[in-house]
């Protein structure tokens, strides 16, 4: 008897189906994966499961019982966890906090702080899921963070771990340290479903592989039996294509982005130190680095809403030190933020509206000091269409959308116009094949166009791909800077990004 059974399930929105006739089933202490592309169903799904949603047709059940959990409240009950793709911890409070919150019993409305801490440091090291329970979530860093949720779900006794897109989140070496997590808990006896849009990881760590596409199961297979291309075939509908890194011409180039010795503290710790480069137009930077090394401060700090203790930064020939952050966008600065939820997009908002936060600022789409809404809307419908984005309408709020289409969304909206430096900041995470090598080929084409490009990414294959330069980032310092000339020492790469000084190799 399969441990979750889910068969024939309906889901609309609206009248548009999310989820049709989709059949899954979960066994005990196995790795499933639940594949597909960005808006394909698999977050729907997986509410339905979670007791967020309530499903329009199917049943499911669970140990064998037909069941419809009403709230995760029910599905926590009977042992199901799931972990978002976008984290629900509060960031004011400790992980020893966060992980008991909602637990508070009336019989003793004061906890047992030594004891909780106690179990939380028997699940971690059960798992290997190392995190301090008295450290500020705020302080943690996002894989530290994912942790804490997985720990929460433990806490809680779940048999069943629902985790949405984690890897998503983390670096290759977070990913790796992830992965023996997840076999921790199969061992276990938990089953854990991962929902991703990434083959080879799925083709590394699970035993089962569900294809979701356009709402429908496409088919269940065993990971043995499976290969990339197969998977791609099933989850795309066309064999995979391989991004083509091409040759610069830095011929006529001149220095776009100018970064001298820049440095910043925040709160008594040193987040960038004395960092310098350059970036020419029409040339690709990629910014290499453990998540957490600094990467947020720097781009914060071109950005203007951090302000550093030394150092300059200049855009062509203008010093911008003095300057906020719309006197930096209007001389051509685009920034793609890596949380579209906080800086992003305004989830209530329509897909208009949210375009409509970077138009005001721009002449096309103003006439004497009033914004030009229907040219807005035309603009945005262009986006929509161009970058596929999946939508009803450019109406509905944002917060409808897929995660990898709001990402889409945030793109074109930065990408529009002529920006003449960009801060990409992990402009493909959460998305799909189809979506990334989409950006990916925009980001290659703003580059031929003369554009200069900060690339920041944990994913060490796009900075690759993608880079004329790679810069390593440790602790806030430049590590090195190496030309991508087709045969990278990625070892190399990795020792750096971990720390190792050059010195130490020949
Ligand atoms: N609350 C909602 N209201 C209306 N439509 C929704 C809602 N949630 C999801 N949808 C729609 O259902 C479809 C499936 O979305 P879902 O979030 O399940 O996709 P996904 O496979 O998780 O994609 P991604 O990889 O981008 O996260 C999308 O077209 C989305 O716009
Ligand atoms: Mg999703």
């Amino acid at each position: 008897m399969p441990l979750v059974s889910m068969r024939q399930i309906d889901k609309y929105f609206y009248g548009t189906a999310a989820n049709r006739q989709v059949s899954l089933e979960i066994e005990r202490g196995e790795i499933h994966a639940l594949l597909g592309e960005n808006g394909a169903g698999k977050t729907t799904l997986m509410n339905i499961l979670y007791g967020i949603y309530q499903k329009d047709g199917g049943s499911i059940s669970w140990k064998g019982e037909e069941v419809s959990f009403s709230s995760p409240k029910d599905a926590i009950a009977n042992h199901i966890g799931m972990v978002h793709q976008h984290f629900m911890l509060v960031e004011t409070m400790t992980v020893s906090q966060n992980i008991t919150l909602g637990l508070r019993s009336k019989r003793h409305p004061f906890p047992d702080r030594a004891a909780i801490d106690a179990r939380i440091t028997e699940l971690s090291g059960r798992y290997g899921l190392q995190v301090n329970p008295r450290a500020l979530i705020s302080e943690l860093s996002v894989g530290e963070q994912q942790r804490v949720e997985i720990i929460k779900l433990l806490y809680r006794d779940a048999e069943l771990l629902i985790l949405d897109e984690p890897t998503a989140v983390l670096t290759p070496l977070e990913i790796e340290q992830f992965f023996q997590v997840l076999r921790a808990l199969r061992d276990q006896g938990h089953s854990v479903i991962l929902i991703t849009h990434k083959i080879p990881e799925v083709m590394s760590i699970t035993d089962t592989i569900t294809v979701l596409r356009d709402g429908q199961s496409i088919r269940t297979l065993r990971t043995a039996e499976a290969d990339e291309q197969l998977l791609s075939q099933l989850m795309i509908g066309r064999p995979l294509q391989p991004v083509i890194p091409e040759v610069l011409e830095t011929e006529g180039s001149r220095t776009a982005l100018a970064i001298d010795r820049l440095s910043l503290t925040d709160r008594g710790i040193r987040r960038l130190d004395h960092i310098s480069f350059e970036i020419r137009t029409g040339e690709i930077f990629g910014l290499a680095g453990v998540d957490g090394n600094g990467q947020k401060e720097l781009a914060e700090t071109i950005l203007g809403i951090r302000i550093p203790q030394e150092g300059s930064i200049s855009f062509f020939d203008t010093q911008v030190q003095q300057l906020n952050v719309q006197q930096r966008k209007r001389l051509g600065l685009a920034y793609i933020s890596d949380d579209r939820h906080h800086d992003g997009l305004i989830m209530d908002m329509s897909l208009t509206e949210n375009y409509l936060l970077k138009a005001f600022m721009d002449k096309r789409y103003s006439r004497y000091g009033f914004v030009d809404y229907r040219a807005c809307r035309a603009a945005t419908t262009e986006a929509v269409t161009s970058y596929r984005i999946k939508t009803r309408g450019t109406e509905e709020p944002v917060r409808l959308l897929s995660g990898g289409n709001q990402q889409k969304l945030i793109l074109s909206r930065e990408l529009s116009g002529a920006p003449g430096i960009i801060i990409a900041f992990q402009p493909t995470r959460g998305l799909d094949i189809g979506a990334s090598e989409y950006i990916q080929k925009m980001l290659a084409q703003k580059r031929r166009e003369g554009c200069a490009i900060l690339l920041i990414s944990a994913d060490l294959d796009e900075i690759q791909a993608m880079s004329d330069r790679i810069g390593i980032i440790y602790k806030g310092a430049l590590q090195d800077i190496i030309s991508n000339t087709g045969n990278l020492d990625t070892t190399r790469i990795g020792l750096l990004m971990a720390g190792h000084r050059q010195t130490e190799e020949s």
